[in-house]
């Protein structure tokens, strides 16, 4: 599907982000023939690029985000023609004089009318300040009737639920709530969207999605890389901040949410919320009890981390849902960096049989289990027990596979093509809406408030290539996070 006609200003172009994922993603999209027909990129920031140095720079980073994907190079100098450069400095409000008259003179010039998209691919700082000099120069408002602004914010969105409450409103006063895209990047990984379709097209799993036959749920996202270059960033945030109140939550909401009655946005959207409200919160000694923090030896002498410092590289957490469909159900929650694999993944785990009849036959809730592997290896395996062919009656555990890959000439579009191309559509639905991202800090804040004041107590430190620190194990869950692999 096409969008149509709109200009696309992205302030932070000369950043990491643009570079590695934004870029790429539009050229995808472009050589999918899905970017508009008139239709133009305008890059923003500080470093002093012509438009032809900007090209030469982005061109090497979309060849090598292609890896060994052949590229035709027409393709990619046809791309790179509708991309331009303002050199800028977004931290003044008069500088904004002269992005006016680039947009209006690039409105012109690529005949785009008056629909002008910004994406805050910035350090989060200047999500406050961005708008606000947008605002001051009348650039916040479409100029004509069948205008529009639009504004994609990246995460993180606030540190806390005050911060987020405050820069939420900020933005409101600015644009409306239909204006503004806050992007979870794994919302728009394919495997992610497919858990909806798993669960509300089949009926075989509906009956089984619930209290009377799931023991448990566990979502995971384990990384093998350390926090590279950007201890600056994660030092200040962690490993509750930066994965679980954004994309491990929202996978959950995906497996734990009731049906909506249309496929529309803001009834999928108000499902999500009314997961996220019906979270237990924790109390001081159930923070103690069911989350885990850890942080990876070596962690403190990283580039831009304090020496003392005390942020969280691994959290694992076990939690409830107060609803009909999942009381009393466990759900678990781990994450870290440095760990032996990368691999996201959600297992359900059901209930066993009342009772064992067979020789091998497991029991607890590791036998029947349904991974959804969201990456790598992108995939579906729902595990249960068989005879082992021979004598008596003796149980193997086996699995039934479905994997991605097997659809080999469906190309797997990366979050951002998906992502990017829903907003210049208009299309919302796999943005988060500020009632839940209020909602989904508002369980987290308390954790965050605690362990700032414990200090380094309840640390627990562990070896880079290990699956966390063992305190994981007191919270009972079947695999740990651990990944499904070889169970
Ligand atoms: C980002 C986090 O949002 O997600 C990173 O800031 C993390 O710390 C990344 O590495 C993981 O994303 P993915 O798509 O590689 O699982």
């Amino acid at each position: 599907k096409r969008a149509n006609d709109q200009l696309l200003v992205i302030f932070g172009a000369s950043g990491d982000l643009t570079g590695r994922k934004l870029l790429p993603a539009l050229f995808e999209l472009f050589i999918g023939d899905m970017l508009p027909e008139h239709f133009a990129i305008l890059g923003a920031a500080r470093t002093a690029f012509t438009d032809d140095e900007f090209r030469a720079e982005q061109r090497k980073h979309i060849l090598e985000a292609r890896g060994n994907k052949e590229t035709n190079s027409a393709d990619l100098d046809r791309f790179l023609q509708i991309l331009f450069y303002l050199a800028f400095d977004s931290t003044k409000s008069a500088e904004y004089v002269k992005l006016k008259d680039r947009v209006h003179l690039l409105l012109q010039q690529e005949n785009i009318p008056d629909r002008i998209m910004y994406y805050l691919a910035t350090p989060p700082l200047m999500y406050e300040l961005v708008p606000k000099y947008l605002q001051e120069n009348g650039m916040n408002v479409a100029e004509s009737e069948d205008g529009w602004r639009r504004v994609i914010v990246e995460k993180p969105f606030g540190t806390s639920l005050e911060t987020a409450q405050e820069l939420n409103k900020h933005l409101c006063r600015i644009f409306d709530e239909n204006e503004i895209y806050r992007i979870d990047h794994y919302l728009g990984k394919e495997t992610v969207q497919n858990i909806l379709v798993l669960r509300f097209s089949n009926g075989i799993f509906e009956p089984l999605w619930n209290r009377n036959y799931v023991d448990s749920v566990e979502i995971s996202a384990s990384e093998t890389l350390g926090v590279e270059n950007r201890g600056k960033y994660y030092d200040g945030a962690g490993a509750l901040r930066d994965m679980i109140q954004n994309h491990l939550m929202q996978l959950m909401a995906f497996a734990a949410m009731e049906s909506p009655a249309v496929f529309d946005p803001e009834p999928i959207r108000d499902e999500i919320v009314k997961v996220f409200r019906a979270i237990r919160p924790y109390t001081i000694r159930e923070i103690n009890e069911q989350v885990v923090r850890g942080q990876y030896d070596g962690y403190r002498e990283e580039k831009n981390v304090a020496p003392d410092s005390n942020t969280e590289t691994y959290v694992g957490m076990k939690f409830f849902i107060d609803n009909w469909r999942w009381s009393g159900v466990p759900f678990y929650f781990f994450t870290g960096k440095k760990l032996p694999e990368k691999s996201s993944e959600i297992v359900i785990h059901f209930k066993s049989t009342p009772h064992q009849l067979f020789a091998g036959q497991c029991s607890g809730s590791s036998c029947n289990k349904l991974v959804i592997r969201i990456q790598p290896d992108e995939s579906i395996t729902l595990r249960f027990g068989l005879k082992m062919p021979g004598a008596g009656f003796t149980v193997k555990q086996v699995g039934m596979e479905f994997r991605y890959d097997s659809l080999s000439k469906t190309h797997l579009p990366d979050a951002y093509e998906r992502l990017l191309l829903d907003a210049m559509l208009g299309d919302s639905t796999l943005y988060a809406r500020s009632d839940a991202l209020e909602a989904s800090w508002r369980f987290i804040d308390p954790i965050l408030h605690h362990w700032k004041e414990e200090g380094s107590k309840n640390l627990f430190f562990y070896e880079p290539g290990q699956n966390g620190p063992l305190e994981r194990m007191m919270l009972g869950a079947d695999s740990a996070g651990d990944s499904c692999d070889s169970c």
